[in-house]
């Protein structure tokens, strides 16, 4: 079957980064976490996002893309997330200009209002619980200064490039092939053989797409919302404007999306900019 070819090209970087970068938190932190620079460089580092800006890093976890935003000549950047584990690495890593903390974006809100000129939230909100996502939109508007933005990039679950299972999924339209109940038996079924044979530390043992509510302790069950529906949230939000694209799709497909947004056939990840 197309989905179990380990010759399509995703196996390579899976045996090549993931596997060697899970073994443990550090490494996974320097490999994995500070190693997508490609997606980086091509829609994050702007220097009117970056430069000389106070910066957020919601849902950082062991915060090496957040000590890349540091590196990007930002004025201050602090990281938070709930996982302790997560954050207690962080924070070997900090600096007068960087600071990670374990708290919530709500908590945050009580000391950092008005603050950030950037947020920046990687692969983060499809994480977030659908009832909690109102509640987690609106402290990103608190926590902005005037005029600041908000940048999210949301991984869609059904995307094989998204949701974590680029490597457990070799097909690029796995909705075309399985409904969901099926794909995410599948993601859960593939996790756990990469576990028996240790390969596979981020997810724990018993990690489940559909019942568990966390990675140990970070918080990791998917929302499974459909993009439409997130845009739903983002527009009743304060933001003042919102710009978003599909990352992970052909021009092709990109306009069957936009034809079709409701379809979850041409649905991918997104990128937002939400405007304050
Ligand atoms: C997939 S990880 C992404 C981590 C990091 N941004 C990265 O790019 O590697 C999702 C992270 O979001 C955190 N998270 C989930 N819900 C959160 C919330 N409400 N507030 C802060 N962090 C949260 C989880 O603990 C987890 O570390």
């Amino acid at each position: 079957m197309g989905l179990i070819n380990k010759s399509y090209i995703g196996w390579d970087r899976f045996n090549k980064s993931i596997i060697n970068s899970h073994q443990d938190l550090e490494t996974y932190r320097a490999s994995y976490d500070m190693g997508s620079l490609d997606f980086y460089d091509r829609y994050i580092r702007r220097e009117s996002w970056l430069y000389n800006k106070r910066i957020l890093d919601l849902g950082c976890f062991v915060g090496g893309k957040t000590q890349l935003f540091s590196e990007s000549g930002a004025k201050e950047v602090v990281g938070i997330d709930l996982s302790k584990r997560g954050i207690k690495i962080a924070k070997k890593y900090e600096n007068e200009k960087l600071k990670y903390y374990r708290t919530s974006s709500t908590e945050l809100k009580k000391e950092y209002k008005g603050y950030f000129d950037t947020i920046i939230s990687f692969t983060v909100f499809e994480h977030i619980q659908k009832e909690l996502l109102p509640t987690v939109i609106d402290d990103c508007y608190e926590l902005l200064s005037k005029n600041g933005i908000c940048i999210i990039v949301y991984n869609f679950f059904y995307d094989k490039y998204g949701a974590h299972v680029e490597h457990c999924i070799y097909h690029p339209f796995p909705q075309f092939l399985l409904q969901k109940k099926h794909y995410l038996e599948y993601c859960d079924k593939r996790l756990e053989e990469f576990h028996k044979k240790g390969l596979y530390g981020y997810f724990p043992l018993g990690y489940s797409y559909c019942k568990n509510t966390h990675n140990e302790d970070c918080y990791m069950e998917l929302n499974r919302l459909m993009s439409f529906k997130f845009k739903k949230l983002l527009r009743e939000s304060k933001f003042k404007k919102i710009e978003d694209f599909q990352y992970s799709r052909s021009e092709f497909v990109k306009l069957l999306f936009n034809t079709f947004p409701k379809s979850r056939l041409f649905e991918s990840s997104h990128f937002y900019i939400l405007y304050k």
